[in-house]
């Protein structure tokens, strides 16, 4: 019979790859703490509607990369495309963001059909920070700050860099919006059929387009920057400041819009040169207008959400995961013996009281010494407790083999042992 294989982009993590993982969500979510961030948990799964009306009915999420079905009653549902859509109902729906300042995290699977590539699957995981209530640029500093201890504490810092934009208050991409439209129809004739359907329902989605003959026409298209207001360039400048003066380095990038519609003001990106094609890392921005868009009240917001698999194969190719975090096995008892299976399960239990956080495994599955200890070496044993008698009425001797040096082995009390091994452990 044929085997069943996983979905097209849609990995498998085995446990070789999970250190790595638990790593990344642990320093991921020690930083978001400090910073006084809250864990939100909501459904992968939400009405097609809610994505439509925040990431914009025409853009390549929504239109071609969704997951959409009809479920039993008919209802149109999504798997999520990202985080912040489901992040703002969940908030809203629960009185969270009324006359209230939130610093919200979530982490989990997100799905997008697009074409997989390395850095690139249609099964992918973010982390995410989202902040309401606050609508300073001083918010937005505090978000680039905690995504730029990210990088430091995974030793990423020097990798990556960070790409800022302004694209303006909602009015004035309105104002940008129809500039664009007239430019764009004025030279009709040299776009491709997805530009032509996206001038008039969503001209600022064109900039986004692959083809090099529409990329070429917008070289002489009229720029965002021309209709952004005093109002939302001081916003940016003071932007600037704060974080020239905490020494976070960036550059801007006029071309920088996003792919989703919801943004407004300051957006920006961390990409590095690590990955070929996929280089964004995070990104993220204000986004003043969702929570209305979505039946709430306004409230300001803003966030970003890092790419875990991105960050995943940069740590891999750089050697960034400590050692602690591949060891899932410290000591392996074993048996030399008839019968005394109970007392190296006691004897393992002892050292997992003096050891916590160590990982303590009891040989199961019988077997010669030599087949057990071949188990201890593969299971990456630092060492072997090894169980042993004579004879059934002989006493029972224990011994510690270093599997990890020069194999040396010294002989101990039983009672001693849990208290040996966990001295060898901390050495
Ligand atoms: P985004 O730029 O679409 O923004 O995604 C954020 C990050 O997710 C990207 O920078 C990238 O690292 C990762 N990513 C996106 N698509 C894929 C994929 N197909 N495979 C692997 N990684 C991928 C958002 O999703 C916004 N919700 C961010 C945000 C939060 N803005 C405000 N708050």
């Amino acid at each position: 019979m044929k085997k069943i294989q996983a979905i097209r982009g849609m990995n498998d993590i085995l446990p070789e790859g999970s250190p790595t993982w638990q790593f990344l969500e642990s320093r991921f979510s020690a930083v978001v703490k400090r910073f006084g961030y809250r864990e939100i948990r909501f459904p992968i799964l939400e009405q097609t509607q809610l994505f439509k009306r925040s990431i914009g009915e025409v853009t390549d999420i929504v239109e071609k990369e969704m997951y959409s079905f009809d479920d039993r009653n008919g209802d149109n549902l999504s798997l999520r495309p990202e985080g912040t859509a489901g992040c703002v109902r969940a908030a809203d729906q629960h009185g969270l963001l009324y006359h209230q300042q939130q610093r919200l995290w979530y982490q989990g699977p997100m799905f997008r059909h697009e074409r997989p590539q390395r850095g690139r699957y249609r099964q992918f995981h973010q982390f995410g920070v989202e902040a309401f209530g606050m609508s300073g640029p001083d918010i937005d500093a505090e978000l680039i700050q905690i995504s730029a201890t990210v990088w430091q504490e995974l030793g990423l810092l020097e990798f990556v860099k960070l790409e800022l934009n302004n694209i303006g208050s909602a009015h004035d991409r309105c104002a940008y919006g129809r500039a664009l439209t007239a430019f764009l129809e004025a030279h009709e004739s040299e776009l491709d059929a997805d530009a032509r359907r996206r001038m008039h329902s969503n001209p600022m989605r064109v900039l986004d387009s692959k083809s090099a003959a529409v990329q070429s026409v917008l070289a002489d298209a009229p720029a965002l920057s021309d209709f952004v207001s005093q109002d939302s360039c001081d916003r940016f400048e003071v932007l600037e400041q704060i974080l020239q003066s905490v020494g976070i380095n960036y550059v801007i990038k006029p071309n920088l819009v996003r792919g989703l519609d919801y943004y407004n003001n300051c957006v920006f990106e961390w990409t590095t040169e690590q990955l070929g094609a996929q280089s964004a890392v995070c990104g993220g921005g204000r986004y003043d207008g969702l929570a209305e868009q979505l039946g709430g009240r306004p409230t300001a917001a803003a966030g970003f959400a890092m790419g875990v698999e991105r960050l995943v194969l940069m740590l891999e190719t750089l050697e960034r995961v400590p050692e602690s975090y591949r060891r899932p096995v410290d000591a392996y008892v074993l048996t030399n013996g008839e019968g005394l299976f109970s007392l190296a399960l006691r004897l393992a239990e002892e050292i997992r009281a003096l050891c916590p956080g160590r990982g303590i495994v009891t040989h199961c599955g019988g077997g010669k010494y030599n087949s057990q200890i071949k188990r201890a070496f593969s299971a990456g044993a630092r060492f072997a407790v090894v169980l042993e008698t004579a004879g059934e009425d002989s006493p029972v001797s224990a011994k510690i083999r270093n599997l990890a040096g020069a194999g040396e082995t010294s002989s101990a009390e039983l009672s001693t042992i849990p208290a040996e091994v966990a001295r060898l452990l901390e050495a």
